[in-house]
C-alpha cells in the first residue's frame, strides 16, 4: 500500500520525482523518501510524515541526481518513523518497496550471520541485503531474479545500483507496477495515474517480471533471466479531472460532482433513444446464469450488499455477496454457471484481486466493476465495466459508491430484461427513471450542502453513532457509518433497523445521535417503529425521509429530506446526506478529510 516512483533521465530527477510523490500519498502517506545517484554514490533523503516535510528537508539541504528513486509509505512492518521510512540503501544498492515480505525474519537471520546490520524493522531491509549479497557472485538481472525467488510474498520494487550507475530497476510480483516512456527519460510507478503528467505511454509489468530503465532505453526480462518484449499501451490524458480546482479538499469537490458521475455512467450505459442498455459480450449468457456471487472490500462491498437487493427484486438469480478477504481463503463451491463479479474502484485491492485469480484458477467466469480501466483486476477480468467516475483522490470513497451502485443497478436491470423477468414496459420505465437520476442527485447536493453543517455540531461530543435503515437503506446504513469512522475517527456503527432489540438497543444513552434512513418505501411504518424505540430510550435521532413526508414527532432532532423517486434509486441519494454528515463532523473536529489517519486508499497488502 505504498508509492513508488523511478526515473532514469538526463535532467535532475529530484523535482519530478517529488511532484509524482504528491501524487502517489494517496496510496500511503506516514512517512517519505527518495535515493539519487550523484558522484557515483548512493545518496538517500527521508523522513516522517507528508512529502511536504520531505520537500522542505530537500529545499534546505538540496540532492542533486538524474537517476532517482522515490516513495511513500503506509507502514506495515515497523511504525512509521525516519529510520524505516524508504529507501533502504546499502553501500551497494538502494531499495524502494510496495507489499509484504513473508519470510523476512528468517532472512534477516541468515543475512545476520553473514554479518549484515538491520537498521530498519521493516521488511524491506532484506530485500537491500539479498541483492547486495548476490551482487558480489552474480551479473545484475541474475542477482536479481536469485534475489526475487528468494522472496516470499508480494512486491514492488525500485532499486539503484552503486555499480550500474545509469539504471533505474523495477520488479514485481503481486504488487502492482507501470513503465512510462518519455522524451530522454523513462519512469517507474506504482500507477500510471502518477505518471500522467510525464507520459501517456505505458507498459504494466506482469507478475515475475522485471525492467531496466534508462533514460533512452527500457529493457523486460522474465523470472529465467531471458529478454521479452511487452506493449506500450496509450492512456488517455485526463489530468483536470485530478485537480481540487476551488474546492477545499478533493473529498467535497468528489462529493459534489456525483451528478456528473451519474450523468456520464447513464450515458455510457443508457441507449435512451432505443431505450435499451448496451451491456454486452456477457462472459455467461444471463438466460444460463444460475448464481451470482459480488465480491469486494470496505465501501465496495457496501455497493455489493444495496446490489444484492436490486438483482433479488430483478431477477430469479440466488444472490451471494462477499467481502474478498473471506471469500479467497474459504472453501467455496466454484460453479461454471455462476457469474463472479468483483467491485473495485482501484481495482488493485490485494484481497480483491486475490479472490478474482483464485476464480480464474478455478476456471469460473468473471466481471469486474471498476474505476481505473488500466488496473490489474480490470486487466484480468472476463468482462469489464468502467464506472467513468474520473480519477477519485479522497480515500474515503464516495463518488466511486455511486458510479459502483449505479453500474450494477443497470447489470441488474439488463440481465432481467435478457431474461425476460421484467417486463417491456417496466424496463422502459426504469431507463426513464435513469436518466432523471442525476437532476435528482444535483438537487440532493444542494439541499445537504445548506442543512448538513448544522447537525455534525451535534456529534462532536458523542461517544458515538449509530446508523439503521431496513432494505435498500441498510447497506447505506453501513457506508454512512464507514463514512464517519474513517473520516471523524469516531466509533459508529450500521445496523439493520429490526435488528436492535437483539442487542444494539443496549447501546442507545441520553444523547446518542441515532441516524434513522427511513424513505417512503415498503418498510418505512416499521423503521418508524424502531425510531420510537430509540427516541424513548433517550436517543437523538436525526431522520432521512423523502420530502413533503410529514412526520410528527417532537423528539426528532433532525429531519433530513431528500426527494421522492422510485424505491430502487433512493439508495442513490439516500447515501448524500451521510457523505456531508461524515464531511462535516470531520472538519469540525479538524480531521485530514482527504488523506485520515492509518488509511490509504488503494490497499495493495493483503
Ligand atoms: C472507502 O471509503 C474506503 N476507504 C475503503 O473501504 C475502500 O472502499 C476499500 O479499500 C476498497 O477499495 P477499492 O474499491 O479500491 O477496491
Amino acid at each position: 500500500m505504498c508509492g513508488i516512483i523511478g526515473i532514469a533521465s538526463n535532467k535532475q530527477v529530484v523535482q519530478n520525482i517529488i511532484s509524482s510523490l504528491k501524487k502517489l500519498e494517496y496510496r500511503g502517506y506516514d512517512s517519505a523518501g527518495i535515493a539519487t545517484i550523484v558522484n557515483g554514490e548512493i545518496n538517500e533523503k527521508k523522513c516522517m510524515g507528508r512529502v511536504d516535510n520531505l520537500e522542505r528537508i530537500l529545499f534546505k539541504n538540496p540532492a542533486a541526481g538524474s537517476l532517482g528513486i522515490g516513495h511513500v509509505r503506509w507502514a506495515t512492518h515497523g511504525s512509521p518513523s525516519q529510520v524505516n521510512a524508504h529507501p533502504h540503501s546499502s553501500e551497494e544498492v538502494s531499495v524502494v518497496h510496495n507489499g509484504i515480505i513473508e519470510n523476512s525474519n528468517e532472512l534477516k537471520i541468515n543475512l545476520e550471520q553473514k554479518g549484515y546490520k538491520f537498521k530498519s524493522q521493516t521488511d524491506t531491509e532484506v530485500i537491500t541485503f539479498l541483492l547486495t549479497d548476490f551482487l558480489k557472485d552474480f551479473d545484475l538481472v541474475d542477482a536479481i531474479n536469485k534475489t526475487l525467488k528468494t522472496l516470499n510474498g508480494s512486491f514492488a520494487l525500485g532499486i539503484l545500483f552503486k555499480k550500474y550507475n545509469n539504471i533505474v530497476v523495477g520488479a514485481r510480483r503481486g504488487s502492482p507496477l507501470a513503465v512510462g516512456y518519455g522524451p530522454e527519460e523513462n519512469y517507474l510507478g506504482s500507477d500510471s495515474y502518477a505518471l500522467k503528467s510525464m507520459t501517456n505511454k505505458i507498459t504494466y509489468l506482469d507478475d515475475g517480471e522485471i525492467c531496466v530503465l534508462t533514460n533512452n532505453n527500457v529493457d523486460f526480462y522474465n523470472s529465467k533471466n531471458k529478454k521479452i518484449n511487452k506493449k506500450v499501451l496509450t492512456l488517455s490524458i485526463d489530468e483536470q479531472t485530478s485537480k481540487k480546482g476551488d474546492y477545499k479538499d478533493f473529498m467535497s469537490k468528489e462529493i459534489n460532482e456525483q451528478d456528473i458521475t451519474a450523468k456520464t455512467c447513464v450515458k455510457e450505459y443508457v441507449d435512451q433513444l432505443r431505450k435499451d442498455i448496451n451491456l454486452y459480450n456477457f462472459p455467461i449468457a444471463p438466460k444460463d446464469i444460475e448464481k451470482i456471487v459480488l465480491i469486494g472490500c470496505g465501501t465496495a462491498y457496501h455497493s455489493c450488499a444495496a446490489a444484492k437487493y436490486w438483482f433479488e427484486e430483478l431477477t430469479n438469480i440466488p444472490i451471494e455477496i462477499d467481502v474478498a478477504s473471506e471469500f479467497r481463503y474459504r472453501k467455496i463451491k466454484f460453479s461454471k454457471k455462476n457469474l463472479y463479479i468483483f467491485v473495485s474502484q482501484s481495482g488493485e485491492t490485494a484481497d480483491t484481486f486475490a479472490a478474482l485469480d483464485l476464480c480464474k484458477k478455478n476456471n469460473v467466469k468473471t466481471c469486474s466493476i471498476i474505476n481505473v480501466v488500466e488496473s490489474s483486476i480490470a486487466r484480468s477480468s472476463d468482462l469489464v465495466l468502467p464506472i467513468h467516475a474520473g480519477p477519485e483522490i479522497g480515500v474515503a470513497s464516495t463518488k466511486a459508491f455511486l458510479g459502483q451502485m449505479l453500474v450494477l443497478y443497470i447489470l441488474a436491470i439488463k440481465i432481467s430484461e435478457i431474461r425476460k423477468e421484467i417486463s417491456k414496459l417496466d424496463y422502459e420505465k426504469k431507463i426513464n427513471d435513469l436518466k432523471k437520476l442525476p437532476d435528482l442527485i444535483k438537487k440532493t447536493l444542494d439541499y445537504c450542502q445548506n442543512n448538513t453543517p448544522v447537525i455534525a455540531k451535534d456529534f462532536l461530543k458523542a461517544k458515538g453513532a449509530i446508523f439503521l435503515g431496513r432494505g435498500l437503506s441498510f447497506p447505506i446504513a453501513l457506508e454512512g457509518a464507514l463514512k464517519l469512522k474513517e473520516l471523524s475517527y469516531l466509533h459508529a456503527e450500521g445496523y439493520p433497523a429490526g435488528e436492535m432489540k437483539h442487542g444494539p438497543l443496549a447501546l442507545i444513552e441520553e444523547g446518542l445521535p441515532v441516524v434513522i434512513l427511513a424513505p417512503k418505501d415498503r418498510y418505512f411504518e416499521k423503521t418508524i417503529s424502531n425510531m420510537q424505540e430509540v427516541i424513548a430510550r433517550g436517543g437523538k435521532v436525526i431522520l432521512i425521509t423523502n420530502e413533503n413526508n410529514k412526520i410528527i414527532s417532537e423528539n426528532v432532532r433532525f429531519t433530513l429530506e431528500i426527494p421522492m423517486t422510485n424505491e430502487q434509486l433512493t439508495p442513490f441519494l439516500m447515501t448524500i446526506p451521510l457523505q456531508f454528515l461524515a464531511y462535516h463532523v470531520a472538519s469540525l473536529k479538524n480531521c485530514d478529510i482527504d488523506k485520515p489517519r492509518n488509511l490509504a486508499k488503494s490497499v495493495t497488502v493483503e
